[in-house]
């Protein structure tokens, strides 16, 4: 296969996991990474042997040998940054949300399309192996017809007032912070698993710090503990820290999920439930390698990851044989290889979320947005 050279645009949280995810394909070399300055550029890509290191993305862009690049930075970033990687002619991956707006994802998902490049938002959670069986499982029908699907995606990193991230702030983050974060990924996989659409919320929100303190420096992200009072500054709180949503999903299907970003103890606990007419799927994200079972008429089941016992749609994202864990890092690998597989063949489906789907969960967002403001149900517009 040729070799594909690719870009990493940030060096925080996700532009190092990319960096090591791309590495692990094989097939694809970082040749370039941009930051916000020369010098941690360099060091991201110092640490990783990455021969060119810039503070201007769009000279990366410029460069007629990179035919990709990964967008990693803040989410008010996102829309400048692909669009100007597309109207290069670059194939893009870009992190979620794809925008701060559903506008600007639409205009990213047209320019795409226009351009003709392979195009992804990362909705890299649906990869856990144990996640495609709970979809492989409904898609051949084990669970029968999906009656409702509930969880949370609840995290504990910004509980107290004196934590701190870009992502407090709408300017930076958009007008939703934990629903846009974390939510986006729970709704994205509700719909992959089931194979339905969220349709209509009803939403409800809470900003439980009206004010926070904001650190007179940068902070990384997840960094926020090592900080102390004396070294911020009281800054008011746009975004929220927890939301509750009702929906209806497809034409029968009905669920609810939570988001919360100040619950102790839950690290990223991603749960999904879904109860379907035959049996029941259960997953929760702190325990990525077990899939719970339930059953009406007989003992419930734990199955831990085996690709032996995996459908062998779901065996095709495990890489490794049971009992070996394959976690958070390994969903990115297995939606970058689909991605840099499909480059250099035209005919090849998209087998990851496109631009699109970014798109679809910006709707999702829209509705929530709106439902909170007009405390109503709101309809999710559709494709
Ligand atoms: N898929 C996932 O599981 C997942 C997890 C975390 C974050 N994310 C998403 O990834 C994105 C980045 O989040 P993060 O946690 O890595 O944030 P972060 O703050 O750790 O990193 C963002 C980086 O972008 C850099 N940056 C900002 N402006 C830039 C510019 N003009 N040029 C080059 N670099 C620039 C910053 O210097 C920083 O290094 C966000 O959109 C977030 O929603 C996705």
């Amino acid at each position: 296969m040729k070799r594909i050279k690719t870009a990493i645009i940030g060096t925080g949280f996700m532009g190092r996991v990319h960096l090591e995810a791309v590495r692990r394909l094989g097939f694809v070399d970082v040749a370039a990474v941009a930051g916000t300055s020369a010098e941690k550029a360099r060091a991201l890509a110092d640490a990783f042997g990455v021969e060119h290191a810039t503070a201007d993305y769009r000279s990366v862009l410029r460069s007629r040998d990179i035919q990709a690049v990964h967008i990693c930075t803040p989410n008010a970033q996102h829309f400048e940054m692909a669009s100007a990687a597309l109207d290069a002619g670059k194939h893009v991956l870009c992190e979620k949300p794809l925008a701060l707006t559903s506008a600007e994802a639409a205009t990213l998902v047209t320019l795409a399309a226009a351009k003709g490049v392979r195009n992804a938002t990362c909705h890299n959670l649906r990869y856990y192996p144990m996640v495609q069986q709970m979809r492989r499982m409904r898609e051949a029908g084990e669970l029968g017809d999906v009656l409702i699907a509930q969880g949370t995606y609840s995290q504990d990193w910004l509980l107290y007032d004196t934590d701190w991230n870009w992502r407090v702030e709408a300017r930076h983050g958009g007008a939703l912070r934990a629903m846009g974060d974390i939510g986006s990924h729970w709704c994205d996989m509700a719909e992959h698993v089931t194979g339905q659409s969220i349709t209509s919320i009803c939403a409800d929100l809470a900003t439980f710090h009206q004010t926070r303190k904001r650190p007179a420096r940068p902070t990384k992200t997840f960094s926020g503990k090592s900080l102390k009072p004396g070294d911020c500054v009281d800054a008011p709180v746009d975004t929220e820290d927890f939301g509750s949503v009702l929906f209806h999903l497809g034409d029968r299907a009905r669920g609810a999920f939570t988001v919360s970003q100040v619950s102790a103890g839950c690290k990223n606990r991603l749960s999904i439930e879904i109860y379907g007419t035959k049996a029941s799927a259960s997953w929760n994200q702190e325990r990525p390698d077990e899939l719970w079972i339930g059953h009406r008429n007989g003992g419930n089941e734990v199955v831990l990851k085996d690709p032996s016992l995996l459908a062998p749609a779901a065996a095709a994202y495990a890489d490794l044989p049971g009992g070996h864990s394959e976690g958070y890092d390994d969903t990115f690998k297995q939606l970058f290889r689909r991605f840099y597989q499909s480059i250099p063949e035209d005919g090849v489906a998209a087998e990851y979320p496109q631009f699109a789907a970014g798109l679809r969960q910006m709707r999702v967002l829209d509705a929530v947005l709106a439902s909170h403001r007009g405390r109503a149900w709101v309809e999710v517009a559709a494709d």
